[in-house]
């Protein structure tokens, strides 16, 4: 993606501008979400427009004007080109997905970790997840896999794009959207012993759900998808002290780390990293 933005954008910018470009931009179904250098925001219109005719079936471009922030992991956006829509289409191993890019989270980056996960699930398993979001990792497991999974989210927006996504994919069946906090709706007393699996694709906060999540698990054993950031000065030492981090948040339980892998670099040195516990709740 790097590539083909220098190449769109080397006709409008200098030399010395485009090595300023940020590294990527997201485009979600015909909407580009992109990130520009405060030295270049007087371009922010050019750059905006370049893209729009440059990149085929695109509408709409968005400045990301804010990190990712808040209880619903939110961004600012400010339209540089093209229609004044956050709605569209997004498509990903077969499913489709209604996305809102302002009012709930969705991130295209996460895709091969939605694949390899869904890979892992069993038929008839009980999945719940626990930050669904507008569905995606729950839509591609049921897909792939009739599973039973749960898509709780906080957010109402997310949650009610959850239960359209579903219908739109045919897996109201397989899929049951819970709007609320996922502590609430999880020390409810309804899904106590139920889970063959559990994610928690909350990297900044996960930590605090462990003992929801294991109360959560059935009695025979179950895995948790636990997401974390870390702060390492490569690759290889992040997955390590990943892996140790887990060690230190779960050391009063009986569990075993399966595999622990790095999802995606979210900053100079900070690497988000997902750990599969297989861990008993006795
Ligand atoms: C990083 S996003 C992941 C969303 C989704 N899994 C995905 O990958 O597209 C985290 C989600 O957790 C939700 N969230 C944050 N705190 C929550 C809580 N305490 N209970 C339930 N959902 C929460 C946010 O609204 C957000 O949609």
């Amino acid at each position: 993606m790097t590539k083909l933005l220098k190449r769109l954008l080397g006709d409008v910018l200098l030399e010395t501008e485009l090595s300023d470009v940020f590294s990527s931009f997201d485009i979600i179904g015909d909407i580009a979400v992109i990130k520009i250098p405060d030295s270049l925001l007087m371009k922010k219109k050019l750059i905006g427009d370049t893209l729009l005719s440059n990149v085929s079936n695109l509408k709409t471009v968005f400045l990301q004007k804010t990190a990712v922030d808040g209880e619903y992991r939110l961004r600012g956006l400010e339209l540089i080109a093209g229609e004044d829509k956050y709605v569209t289409i997004y498509k990903e191993y077969g499913c489709q997905f209604f996305v809102n890019v302002a009012t709930s989270y969705f991130s295209p980056r996460l895709s091969t970790e939605r694949l390899r996960i869904s890979n892992l699930v069993s038929e008839n398993e009980t999945v719940i997840n626990m930050f669904g979001g507008i569905g995606t990792f729950s839509i591609i497991i049921a897909k792939k896999t009739p599973a039973l999974v749960y898509n709780i989210d906080s957010n109402l927006d997310a949650y009610v794009l959850s239960k359209i996504n579903s219908k739109l994919n045919k897996l109201q069946d397989r899929i049951v959207s819970l709007h609320g906090n996922a502590r609430d709706i999880l020390t409810s007393g309804l899904f106590e012993n139920k889970a063959d699996r559990i994610l928690m694709p909350l990297p900044e906060k996960a930590f605090e759900f462990i003992g929801i999540s294991v109360n959560c698990v059935k009695p025979s054993g179950g895995y948790l998808h636990f997401f974390s950031h870390i702060k390492s000065d490569t690759k290889s030492k992040a997955v390590i002290d990943s892996e140790n981090h887990v060690h230190s948040l779960f050391s009063n339980y009986d569990y075993q780390i399966k595999h622990t892998q790095i999802v995606r670099a979210v900053g100079p040195r900070v690497y988000q990293t997902v750990t599969d516990i297989y861990i008993k709740n006795s």
